[in-house]
């Protein structure tokens, strides 16, 4: 018995980093998997290795999430690989980092389209089909950076664009709860990803830096995000909703 069997879970950004983890721990609990990303063949690579460990996932790709009429025929397709869906989870994400002034108005507009857009057009477009199924469950990642503000690296557009998911979590709850829809938020803080780890290399100064507001001096394991979004998006977490969970090490808490 898995918590989310008989669940159909839409995950965003499923090619690598938190959202393959998501897949793989998603589809672990009995939910089966559509998984949508710019990238095809590391997408695939993803259903390949859901499907070697007994579990189902359709991937779509490419597909640009921050391309609403992309985004609106991604929906349909989604819901149609198995019949509906039970959980949307807003994990894709794309942000550039930059001092002020320097930063420019269009890496300001790519942020903004990248980490609120991208949640807003898949919640938007994907929401018919909860009401449909008489309810679901919205899990946005937002970030530590959406309730604090970060040194390293400077990051004007990415602290506004998560505060943003966090106050839109909360109306995607005000407006969900009527039809059964739940809407809740995680804010991670820095989490190793084998792209940031491969970034990283063996600058440990950097690694230090990145993780010194941590009060566990450590970055956090994809999985030790992804759990807590695997009990959001279950009937066990059937009260929650219009809350934020920041996952950040205690970085958030001084
Ligand atoms: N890694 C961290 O330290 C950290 C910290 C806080 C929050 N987050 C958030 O967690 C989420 C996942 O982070 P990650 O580190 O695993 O990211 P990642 O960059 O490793 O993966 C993001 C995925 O989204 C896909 N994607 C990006 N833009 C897209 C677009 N326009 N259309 C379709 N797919 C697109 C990418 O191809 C990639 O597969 C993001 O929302 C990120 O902002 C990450």
């Amino acid at each position: 018995m898995g918590t989310l069997d008989g669940k159909v879970a839409l995950i965003t950004g499923t090619a690598g980093g938190m959202g393959r983890v998501a897949a793989q721990i998603f589809a672990r609990e009995g939910a089966r998997i559509v998984g949508a990303d710019i990238q095809v063949a590391a997408n695939e690579e993803t259903a390949g290795l859901v499907r070697r460990a007994g579990g189902e996932m359709t991937g779509i790709a490419p597909v640009d999430l921050t391309d609403a009429d992309a985004v609106r025929r991604l929906a349909e397709e989604a819901a149609a690989a198995y019949g509906g869906l039970d959980v949307i989870y807003n994990n894709a994400a794309m942000q550039r980092f930059g001092p002020m002034p320097d930063f420019s108005v269009e890496d300001w507009h790519a942020t903004v389209a990248g980490e609120l857009d991208i949640p807003f057009l898949v919640s938007k477009f994907t929401w018919p089909h909860l009401v449909r199924r008489g309810g679901g469950v919205i899990i946005n990642v937002a970030s530590e950076a959406g309730l604090i503000a970060g040194a390293t690296p400077p990051m004007v557009a990415h602290t506004a664009a998560n505060a943003g998911v966090i106050g839109m979590t909360r109306q995607l709850a005000l407006e969900g709860a009527p039809h059964g829809i739940r809407a809740v938020a995680i804010s991670p803080g820095p989490v190793l990803t084998p792209a940031s780890d491969r970034d990283l290399g063996d600058n440990q100064a950097a690694r230090d830096a990145i993780t010194a507001k941590t009060l566990l001096k450590r970055f956090a394991r994809p999985e030790e995000i992804v759990e807590l979004a695997a009990f959001l998006a279950s009937d066990r977490a059937s009260y929650i909703t219009g809350a934020d969970y920041p996952v950040d090490g205690g970085a958030s808490a001084w």
